[in-house]
This record gives structure tokens, C-alpha cells and sequence, in this order.
């Protein structure tokens, strides 16, 4: 949980309002945070709260709801105190304490969840929940909806619309605040810290000719994320050993992590509720072989060309395009693609024969989510004409034009290259997998990359690993 240090209420309380303020006049917003989930028997995954609950109220306890109208009223739901179940569970806040802790307006016992919500909605037009997230949230509503409509004949007014909160909320939390970035800078530090420490142990355990695996190096990873307050990983980690770097969602195993072959460690941890997504590839003794080095240049060079697309005023398919733009050149460079057969960088990108080695994105948005929320289209030129490939299914996208990067949005950076053996492919270059992922924030004349705490560089790769 997060610690009351981190938390402001004041920062919540101006996004309630900034949300109430686009509710329209009779609007009521209802949000659950996450449900508690078990794992197996008597025995709960560990909890993390609703993005968007925790976006609006900076609470992480379970078993909570905000509900919040058009007026900036706020009031919470949340567990009552319970000295017993307090015994077994930990301290619950509870209602009585919630609106000084928590700045809003009231709070009830969740208990009380159905008898005060038909009072709620009574005589309320329009009721915001965010739709598909929550499942028996819908159910729920309807419940309370038909008992409004019950006292239809007292004189109660019901509301007639229900709305989607996702695209307002989703909007909102595509450009991070100053407190959300100094929290993601932090994040990123510890990540990277952790890259190096992982990296550094590879190195040394294979000079002291010890057995290494993967989870070793994944235990480097936590103990550094949990040494310096993260809460949990962002994701599962990927820790993925010579051949297994192929594999886009490979999880850290027990593989051996051998001399002569590359590791691809692709981690980041949670911060109080905000995560980190970094990815490095190194040699796991430290020296990279010449093919190695070949193909981790020709990805780092893509990934500048796609760094030095991103800024305020481009759009989020820029880094990607600049990316391939590099990486198509170069396939052809070191011959894993054939000129002869694939022409030259153009058609290589026109036939999309880079999709062999290159088929993910370029970046996603970064947040309280891994893949944040916020739509990459542009809000205000939909419909405009407008045409590009999707660089995954390569369809023909026409009307919805990529969004336009501004201030404040953070994205990732995350190029690769992943040869699995094949006939096409030079037999120097099979089974290597590279990815390098870097986070940054969206400046007005470029970016902030937030995760260069760890070396990029080949060489600097290497320096580091020989110390
Ligand atoms: N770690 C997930 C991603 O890079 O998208
Ligand atoms: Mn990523
Ligand atoms: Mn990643």
C-alpha cells in the first residue's frame, strides 16, 4: 500500500473537480475501485487498486467506490472499521475518517452501498460509469436504476442516459501532471538501477564460473525495486536468455544464462501506482560477439532516429515510421534481408518484409497502466482524410489520423530485432533477440528520456559489466 507521504489530497481533489466540471449539469459519475481476486484456495492475489479509482482519490484499499457529481460533490465508500478483521487484515481508514484524509465531501460504509445509491441517483439525468471494466457493474446499476423508478410515482425523476467515463478519464490521464512525473521519474530510477545491478551480476557470476539462471537475475530485479519502496513489478518481468529473447512475452524462468549469448531483461517496477517499462539487452559475460554487436547497433541507431521524432507537435506513429525507416536500411546492410530479393528500403517497407525480424510497435502510452490508457487517434481530426498502415495488421487506416504528441504525455520507445532460425536468415545472426526500451516524456521541443539511469551504449554496456 502506499504510504501517506506520498499521498495529496489536494491533487485528487482539483481532478474530482476537473472531471465533475465535464459531467454536464445532472450528472452523476460512479467508480469502483478494482475487486479483490483469489489466487487459490484461502489465499488472494496480492491487491491493486482501480487506475482510475486510484487516479480520482488517491485511495488503494479494497472495497471501495467514489461517487462524484457534477457539483464536486465526492463521496466514498470504503470499508467500516472493523477491529477484528482489522486483527487479520491491517488498518482499514474507514468512513468516519475518510473526508479529512481523503478531502471529500462525505463517506459511508460500503454495506451501505445499496440503500444509498437509488438516493443518489433520484432526480440526477445522466449516470457515468466507466463502461466494460468492471464486470456486474452494469448489473449493479440497474439494480439501483429500477429502484429509482419505483418512486417514479412519488414524484422521484430518473435518469435517461448512461455514459462512458473511460474516454474523459482516459483523456485526463494521457497528460501527466507535474506530481505524476516526478513519480514516474523516480519509478524509472529505481528500474534502471535495477538493470544495472542485474547486468553487473551476470558478469560476475559467469567470470567466478557459477551456474546462472534467469531467476537469479530476476531476483536482482526485486530486491532492487523492493529496496527502494516499489510496491510490485509493473508487469511480469522478462528475463529471457540467448534463444529466449524471441519470444515477445517470454516470463523470467529457469534457463541458463550462458557465456556467448545475450540476455534480454525487460523490467519495470510500480511506484505508487505509477509504472516503469525499460528493456536492455546485453552480452551475459559482458563482450558482445561481432554479429551481436552488429545487429544491437542497427536497433540502438533505430531507436535514435525514433527519440529524435518525438516531440510536442508530431505524431505518436512518427517514432515508429522513423524506426522502420532504420531498421529496413539495415536488414539490408547486414544481409538479413537480401537486396537482391528485397530491393531497396523503400520496398522493403512497402512490402513490410521487415515484419520477419520487426513486428511490434514502436512505443505505447506510459502511466498507472503498463499499456496506459488514451487513444492514439487524434480526437480532433477524426473523420479527417487521412491515410496510414497499421503497423501490426497492416491494414489501411483512413479517417484517424495518429494522435498529436503534446507536453506531458509519456510514451515508450522500444525497438527490436528478433532473428529465429530460418533459412532466410544468416546463420551468425539466429536466435538473437534485441530489444531496447527507454520511457519518455514529451517535451515542447523533443523529450525527456526518464530511464538512461542505465547504459545504452554498447560500450558503455560493456564498461559497466567489467567493473
Ligand atoms: N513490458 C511490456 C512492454 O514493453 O510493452
Ligand atoms: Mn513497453
Ligand atoms: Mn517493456
Amino acid at each position: 500500500m502506499n504510504t501517506a507521504a506520498n499521498h495529496s489530497a489536494a491533487i485528487y481533489a482539483a481532478r474530482r473537480a476537473k472531471l465533475a466540471a465535464q459531467l454536464g449539469a445532472g450528472g452523476i459519475a460512479i467508480i469502483p475501485t478494482a475487486p479483490e481476486q483469489q489466487r487459490n484456495r484461502d489465499s488472494d492475489f496480492l491487491f491493486r487498486h482501480d487506475s482510475y479509482f486510484y487516479y480520482l482519490t488517491g485511495f488503494s484499499e479494497p472495497n471501495a467506490w467514489l461517487v462524484l457529481t457534477s457539483e464536486g460533490e465526492a463521496t466514498l465508500f470504503c470499508a467500516p472499521k472493523d477491529l477484528e478483521r482489522e486483527i487479520w487484515d491491517g488498518y482499514r481508514l474507514g468512513p468516519d475518517a475518510a473526508p479529512a484524509a481523503l478531502a471529500v465531501q462525505a463517506a459511508h460504509s460500503v454495506a451501505d452501498l445499496d440503500t444509498q445509491l437509488p438516493r443518489m441517483l433520484e432526480n440526477r439525468n445522466t449516470v457515468w460509469t466507466p463502461f466494460a471494466t468492471h464486470k456486474g457493474l452494469e448489473a449493479r446499476i440497474d439494480n439501483w436504476l429500477s429502484r429509482v423508478r419505483a418512486r417514479v410515482r412519488y414524484g422521484a425523476l430518473c435518469p435517461e442516459t448512461q455514459r462512458d467515463l473511460c474516454g474523459v478519464l482516459d483523456e485526463m490521464r494521457l497528460i501527466k501532471d507535474a506530481h505524476e512525473q516526478d513519480i514516474m521519474r523516480r519509478a524509472s530510477q529505481i528500474s534502471a538501477a535495477a538493470h544495472v545491478r542485474a547486468m553487473q551480476l551476470s558478469a560476475r557470476m559467469l567470470r567466478a564460473g557459477e551456474d546462472v539462471r534467469e531467476y537469479h537475475l530476476d531476483a536482482e530485479l526485486l530486491h532492487e525495486f523492493r529496496r527502494h519502496g516499489s510496491q510490485y513489478p509493473a508487469y511480469g518481468s522478462i528475463v529471457a536468455a540467448g534463444a529466449n529473447a524471441c519470444v515477445l512475452h517470454y516470463r523470467a524462468d529457469a534457463a541458463p544464462v550462458c557465456n556467448g549469448e545475450l540476455v534480454l531483461i525487460d523490467a519495470g517496477c510500480e511506484l505508487d501506482g505509477y509504472a516503469s517499462d525499460i528493456t536492455r539487452t546485453f552480452p551475459a559475460n559482458g563482450k558482445f560477439t561481432g554479429p551481436q554487436r552488429a545487429l544491437y547497433d542497427l536497433v540502438l541507431a533505430s531507436q535514435d532516429a525514433a527519440v529524435a521524432a518525438t516531440r510536442a507537435g508530431a505524431r505518436f506513429n512518427d517514432p515508429h515510421d522513423a524506426t522502420v525507416k532504420v531498421l529496413a536500411q539495415g536488414m539490408l546492410d547486414v544481409g538479413l534481408l537480401d537486396k537482391n530479393k528485397h530491393g531497396t528500403a523503400d520496398d522493403v517497407i512497402a512490402s513490410r518484409a521487415y515484419f520477419a525480424y520487426y513486428m511490434h510497435r514502436t512505443g505505447h502510452w506510459l502511466g498507472m497502466d503498463v499499456h496506459d490508457c488514451g487513444s492514439y487517434v487524434e480526437p480532433t481530426e477524426v473523420g479527417k482524410t487521412s491515410e496510414r498502415k497499421d503497423p501490426l495488421s497492416g491494414e489501411t487506416i483512413t479517417n484517424r489520423p495518429s494522435r498529436i504528441l503534446h507536453p506531458g504525455m509519456v510514451l515508450t520507445i522500444e525497438p527490436g530485432l528478433y532473428v529465429r532460425p530460418s533459412a532466410d536468415a544468416p546463420e551468425q545472426f539466429h536466435n538473437i533477440g534485441i530489444r531496447i526500451e527507454d520511457d519518455a516524456i514529451v517535451t515542447a521541443t523533443g523529450c525527456e528520456l526518464i530511464t538512461r539511469g542505465v547504459p545504452v551504449k554498447a560500450d558503455e554496456i560493456e564498461a559497466l559489466m567489467r567493473d
